[in-house]
């Protein structure tokens, strides 16, 4: 009897291991000759740890498991959920980038290979770089970290570069809240993150690249470290890919806590083993990005999606999505939420279908009052936006931002003029201190919060025109960006910064 039980982090910290071992001693009570396989997460976080096991109709769910519910496991009950690929939650993905997540053992070559995780790469090492950056173009993916910037023309301004060295790095620092696509995909299926950077190097002409992970990722830095040597092992990685004669070679390094590491040209003084503060730009980092030499610098699921852009085409990633966001993307669901998890689903689809549908709505059984999209930089949609489609320009549209697409959901019982105070709070500490907009504006902003807090009317003035300093002043994106949460949670809640009752009393 084949059982999966995930490896995943958020599996593990829901007590996967514990089950494992109640799995193993009841099996052994019962004679039953059990085989423990471990998978990434199925991204159905609400129902971890989710056991799956193997028969001739597919894997049967049982979650969310507690090492006293395992009997049911044999004998069946509440916690048997009937076939994984049924569950409404599995049914209604487009999984592309997250295909074998939750399916194969992250650390079996041979199950990598047989599932077609090789295909992408196998196809872009028959092509000239020129057409794999055409083809990446051709998709449409753009930078799933945040700004969406198109991947192939990235590619391209690296691949024009003339450079004796150019490098390819991953920006698996994923610090936005209510993120962890770039987790799960790391402990869920590492090897697809490689096949993505070694495509990567072909294109553009780089033969080393650089995985830069964060210390609050054990698990995924472990998965990632073997997944590392198993793909040299395999060919993967090496002086000759596969046999094709291109080299390329990779590392990971972990960075030590800082929010700002996350920004490209604070990750690559990071990486240089400097201290993480913004870079001016130009230069771009494709141009002089690493140790001065072309780089691309890309997030883990931007180069986690290139191996189904080459294997299917790009025609084919281009037919999911609407207007310039094209194929699929990862919603992660977090914060107060009845089911919380992984999701990915081509473009287009509204809050509301993703909160009420997906989610469940609030697992405090209150209304929504807000949903904050993209992060501690990301804007908080109110219900009279849920309608708008999970796209770029549909967002920038409404003042706000897709970012990393982490999603946290809040009720009514949120003081949101607390969150805005959290917003400014968040950009003073995590501040790199390099421009005076950022590194004395949020300082100033959570005085200015206090202020309306408590019933200083003029300071209100002052705070929108704070924020618009900080818009227009500051060097990156934090400091350019925190005037998005603290700004709608202003204008769609105003009630919460006094404003109705002040003007009521004027
Ligand atoms: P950006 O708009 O300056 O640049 C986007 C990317 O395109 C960069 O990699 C840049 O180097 C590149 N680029 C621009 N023009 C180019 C050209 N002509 N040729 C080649 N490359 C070119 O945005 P930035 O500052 O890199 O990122 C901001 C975003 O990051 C925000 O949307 C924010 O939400 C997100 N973010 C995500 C975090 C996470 O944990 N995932 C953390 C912090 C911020
Ligand atoms: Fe540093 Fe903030 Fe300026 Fe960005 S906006 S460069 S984090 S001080």
């Amino acid at each position: 009897m084949d059982i999966w039980v995930p490896r995943d982090a958020a599996a593990k910290a829901l007590g996967a291991e514990a089950v494992v071992a109640a799995i193993r001693a009841e099996a052994g009570r019962r004679g039953v000759d059990v085989t423990i396989r471990r998978n990434g997460s199925r991204g159905m976080v609400w129902l971890e740890p989710l056991v799956e096991v193997e028969t001739p109709e597919g894997r049967r769910a049982f979650g969310p498991m507690t090492p006293a519910e395992v009997a049911q496991i044999f004998d069946g009950g509440e916690k048997a959920l009937g076939l994984t690929e049924d569950l409404p939650w599995m049914k209604g993905q487009n999984r592309l980038t997250f295909a074998r997540c939750g399916i194969i053992d992250p650390l079996d070559f041979a199950a990598f290979r047989e599932a077609g995780g090789l295909r992408g790469l196998e196809r872009a090492l028959g092509m000239e770089p020129a057409a794999i950056v055409q083809e990446v173009t051709d998709s449409g993916l753009r930078g799933r970290g945040g700004a969406g910037f198109p991947t192939g023309i990235k590619w391209n301004t690296v691949l024009g570069a003339q450079a004796d060295r150019k490098y390819i790095i991953c920006n698996a620092d994923e610090g936005d809240s209510g993120s962890f696509a770039d987790r799960m995909l790391m402990e869920g299926d590492p090897l697809t993150l490689i096949a993505g950077m070694v495509i990567a190097g072909i294109a553009v002409g780089a033969t080393r690249g650089y995985v830069y992970s964060r210390s609050e990722y054990p698990d995924a830095n472990e998965v990632f470290g073997a997944a590392i040597r198993l793909a040299r092992e395999n060919g993967l990685l090496g002086d000759s890919v596969l046999g094709s004669g291109h080299a390329f070679e990779l590392e990971i390094r972990i960075g030590a806590g800082a929010y700002i590491c996350g920004e490209e040209t604070s990750l690559l003084n990071s990486l240089e083993g400097k201290r993480g503060v913004v870079r001016a730009k130009p230069p771009l980092p494709a141009l002089e990005g690493f140790l001065g030499k072309p780089t691309v610098v890309n997030n883990v699921i931007s180069l986690a999606t290139v191996p189904v852009i080459m294997e299917r085409g790009a025609e084919f990633y281009a037919s999911f999505g609407l207007g310039r966001s094209r194929g699929t993307i990862p919603l992660q669901i977090a914060g107060n939420v009845k089911r919380g998890g992984l999701y990915e689903t081509a473009f287009g689809m509204p809050l509301r279908e993703i909160v009420e549908d997906l989610a469940g709505g609030t697992l405090s059984g209150r209304p929504v009052k807000a949903v904050q999209v993209g992060g501690p930089l990301g804007a908080y949609l109110a219900p009279h936006q849920f309608e708008t489609p999970f796209g770029y320009e549909e967002y920038a549209g409404q003042d706000a931002l897709i970012g990393h697409a982490g999603l946290v959901v809040f009720d009514d019982s949120t003081n949101m003029m607390k969150m805005a105070r959290f917003a400014m709070e968040f950009c003073a500490v995590e501040s790199c201190g390099k421009c005076t907009p950022c590194r004395i504006g949020s300082v100033r902003g959570v005085e200015t919060i206090d202020r309306i807090a408590e019933g200083d009317g003029a300071a209100v003035e002052l705070l929108t025109d704070l924020c618009q300093t900080m818009t227009d002043g500051s060097l990156c994106a934090l400091g350019g960006f925190t005037p998005y949460p603290v700004m709608s949670a202003f204008t769609h809640f105003p009630d919460d910064f006094g404003i109705k009752a002040r003007e009521a009393a004027e």
